[in-house]
């Protein structure tokens, strides 16, 4: 292997288009389409379902004061006091595997962590991200053909469809072990108006761990006794009925309603919109007015969140067990008025990333565990 060569996970059999290869440092969004294929591909194949394997949390490894990452960059900025930092002057590609380790503590820590100007290709992101567990591989979006641990965000004016803004979600919590660290680098964006700069199309996380902690105890308790139904059929059928691409059976799984961190071990809630169908036991009536709360809480609870500006070649990689995240769309007028002149743009805006997220453990709750403030209170109080 040369220094210019990257190991990719083995390859599924039955890929679409055999003779497709992307070429290194190029977006797949100009290769795949010179190609003269659809981009993303929906060309259906068949994968395996999923079965439950070993995974160890990277974090296990950290040194606890993440000094191997955080000295080697020149700026930490936290971004709200709850979630969300950003790092200066590191290039992903280039970290050693300790200070990889030192990462996984971080964002399992801040939720999110952001880095710019990343020179860093799709080869390079793929075995960035297999360094912290097996790849997922989505039951029905489009892929690269030959790259198909990639899953495309996509979205230009067709997709958004009148939304404003995508459900709250965490990404595939219907899957058995939901992806942990999720990364997603931007290399396309709106702007604002033809010639304007760039603007539009920002992702807001919010704290599943502050969420969780600022609930009363009485309700903390109840939700623990909870375990939610997590659904794939939906997603599942819409896409049978939009492009016949579905690679294995869909799925409904029971988690936790709230979870343990395997490394932090503070409790986070574990419920989105976008997957969870009921609460396991109780009334539907009543559990869907207790998830409506709960949903309402994530969306409106506004210290908890943090919003990022994207600029070409961002990166945020976010611990999807802990977090939830929305895509705001706000970029598909076709008239802008910047610094008092009237732009109009003749080609549709279009946001375009490459995902990749490393499965994680089958979410569990220890019942020893604690919220993230009361181990923050416990360690203050040890020191005194
Ligand atoms: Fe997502």
């Amino acid at each position: 292997m040369t220094a210019d060569e990257v190991q990719l996970p083995p390859k599924p059999a039955n890929l679409p288009h055999p003779d497709y290869h992307t070429p290194r440092s190029v977006s797949p969004l100009e290769s795949v389409r010179a190609a003269g294929l659809e981009y993303p591909d929906y060309t259906p194949f068949k994968l395996a379902n999923l079965t439950l394997h070993p995974f160890t949390d990277r974090g296990h490894h950290a040194d606890p004061s993440k000094s191997r990452l955080l000295s080697a960059a020149t700026e930490i900025i936290h971004l709200t006091p709850d979630i969300g930092t950003e790092l200066a002057g590191l290039q992903l590609a280039s970290l050693t595997p300790a200070q990889k380790d030192d990462l996984a503590l971080l964002v399992a820590e801040r939720g999110v962590v952001f880095f710019r100007d990343q020179a860093m290709d799709v080869h390079e992101q793929i075995a960035f991200a297999a360094y912290f567990g097996e790849l997922h591989i989505h039951q029905m979006a489009g892929i690269i053909p030959d790259l198909p641990w990639v899953h495309p965000i996509y979205k230009d004016h067709t997709a958004v469809n009148g939304r404003s803004h995508q459900i709250w979600h965490s990404d595939v919590s219907y899957e058995l072990q939901p992806p942990g660290l999720t990364m997603l680098r931007m290399d396309t964006l709106p702007a604002a108006g033809p010639g304007g700069s760039v603007a539009g199309g920002d992702t807001i996380w919010a704290s599943g761990y502050a969420l969780y902690e600022s609930l009363s105890p009485k309700l903390r308790a109840f939700l623990e006794t909870l375990e939610a139904k997590h659904s794939g059929l939906e997603q599942a059928e819409k896409a049978l009925k939009t492009n016949g691409c579905l690679r294995r059976d869909p799925i409904e799984t029971i988690h936790p309603v709230v979870r343990t961190h395997p490394v932090t071990k503070w409790k986070t809630l574990y419920v989105n919109e976008n997957f969870t169908k009921e609460i396991v036991g109780i009334e539907k009536k009543v559990g869907h007015a207790l998830l409506d709360t709960l949903y309402r809480t994530i969306a409106e609870a506004y210290e908890y969140q943090v919003r990022w500006k994207w600029t070409p070649n961002a990166v945020a990689i976010w611990d999807n067990r802990v977090t939830f995240h929305t895509g705001i769309f706000d970029y598909c007028m076709s008239s802008y008025l910047v610094s008092g002149v009237l732009l109009t743009t003749e080609v549709p805006h279009l946001r375009h990333g490459l995902r990749v997220a490393p499965q994680a453990e089958k979410p569990y709750l220890d019942v020893e565990s604690k919220t993230r403030k009361e181990d923050l209170e416990s360690r203050n109080a040890l020191k005194q």
